[in-house]
């Protein structure tokens, strides 16, 4: 068994930069070749700084063969050519979420990786962000009984929005994307819904609103909310939201049990659980860096896989149920 893959991260903006580079880096069995992006600005310090050579061209960085995998942090109306090309050629794809913009594109490029005895592993690493692995692991535990409901509220800032995605952006554009900004960020959490209670989101209602923010410079915000119903029978209530200052982003989840306990999961430290005797227990959870959304680990899970052979845990019918699901969002205003 070899020791290390060879892997290079392509395109080293918000999440590629901050999330995989340094990841990549870090982690055992990871051997980080090289760095791509087309913006030689971003990614020449980033590659000093981590001491990797970089690429501008995609076509030339596949031609490496140090490169047995790449990592496609790009904008989602890239990710289907790019994987193809990368599939064709041998390598393993750690690909972004969405994987593709299209459900038939997302299938096709899992047939391909199969044929070619490749990896491709949807990058999500909300399974892995140690506040919602000790959710799950004190549900089990028993700690609130049969979970039978949840909320669900994840908002960005209107600011952050209106910089990494604004109008006319990729991110807005319904058949580049495959929907709006509410499609693309909200596959992380269904995803970790059905991992979390080990089930299907058998049925979702999503009722979307796209206000007009004048006070935040004229920009578009979203307000998109869902109820789901999962095969195990607990329901749900969901709000992705990107109308509100920075002071109220907040991610929250909130599980509701049996036995009359709840477990509030508060962005990515604290987990209180309400029950009786004491009333209320407290978690701090010190995680720091790319440990904290799971990014870290899940990239470490990609290598892991390659390097022993083994199918990932996160499959490309993962990636396929929740772009179904949050793909309803789609026309259902
Ligand atoms: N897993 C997560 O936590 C998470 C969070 C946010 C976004 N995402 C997903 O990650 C992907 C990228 O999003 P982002 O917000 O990082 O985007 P971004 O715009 O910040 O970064 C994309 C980078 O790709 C580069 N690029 C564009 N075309 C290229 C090409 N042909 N060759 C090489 N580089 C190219 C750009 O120059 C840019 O640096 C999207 O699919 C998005 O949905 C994932």
């Amino acid at each position: 068994m070899a020791d290390n893959v060879g892997v290079a991260v392509v395109g080293v903006g918000f999440v590629g930069g901050q999330a995989h580079v340094p990841a990549f880096k870090k982690i055992e069995g990871s051997n980080l070749i090289a760095l791509c992006d087309l913006a030689e600005d971003r990614v020449k310090p980033l590659a000093k700084k981590y001491d990797v050579p970089y690429y501008l061209d995609y076509n030339e960085l596949l031609e490496d063969e140090k490169v047995e995998a790449v990592v496609l942090s790009l904008p989602t109306p890239l990710h289907y050519n790019m994987a193809m090309q990368a599939i064709k050629k041998g390598k393993h794809v750690l690909c972004e979420m969405p994987v593709a913009a299209t459900i038939e594109q997302t299938k096709e490029l899992g047939k391909a990786a199969e044929e070619a005895g490749v990896v491709l592993m949807p990058n999500l690493n909300f399974r892995f962000a140690p506040i919602y692995v000790k959710i799950k692991e004190m549900i089990k535990a028993g700690t609130i009984g049969k979970p039978i409901a949840l909320h669900f509220r994840e908002f960005i800032p209107a600011s952050a929005l209106a910089e990494q995605w604004p109008p006319g952006s990729w991110a807005w554009n319904l058949e580049k994307s495959g929907g709006y900004p509410d499609f693309t960020l909200s596959v992380w959490s269904l995803d970790m819904f059905r991992w979390m209670f080990d089930c299907e989101i058998e049925s979702v209602a999503w009722k979307p609103s796209y206000p007009k923010l004048e006070e935040a410079g004229g920009i578009t915000g979203y307000n998109t909310m869902g109820v789901i119903k999962l095969s195990n029978g607990i329901v749900g209530n969901l709000h992705y939201g990107a109308t509100t200052n920075a002071a109220a982003a907040i991610s929250r989840l909130e599980v509701y049990g049996d036995n009359t306990n709840v477990l509030h999961a508060i962005n990515t430290d604290k987990i209180i659980l309400y029950g009786s005797e004491p009333e209320r227990q407290e978690w701090d959870l010190s995680v720091r860096g790319t440990r904290v959304w799971g990014h870290r680990q899940t990239d470490a899970h990609f290598v892991q896989s390659i390097l022993q052979g083994k199918t990932p845990d996160i499959t490309i019918d993962n990636a396929i149920k929740v772009q179904e699901i949050a793909g309803q969002i789609v026309g259902s205003e």
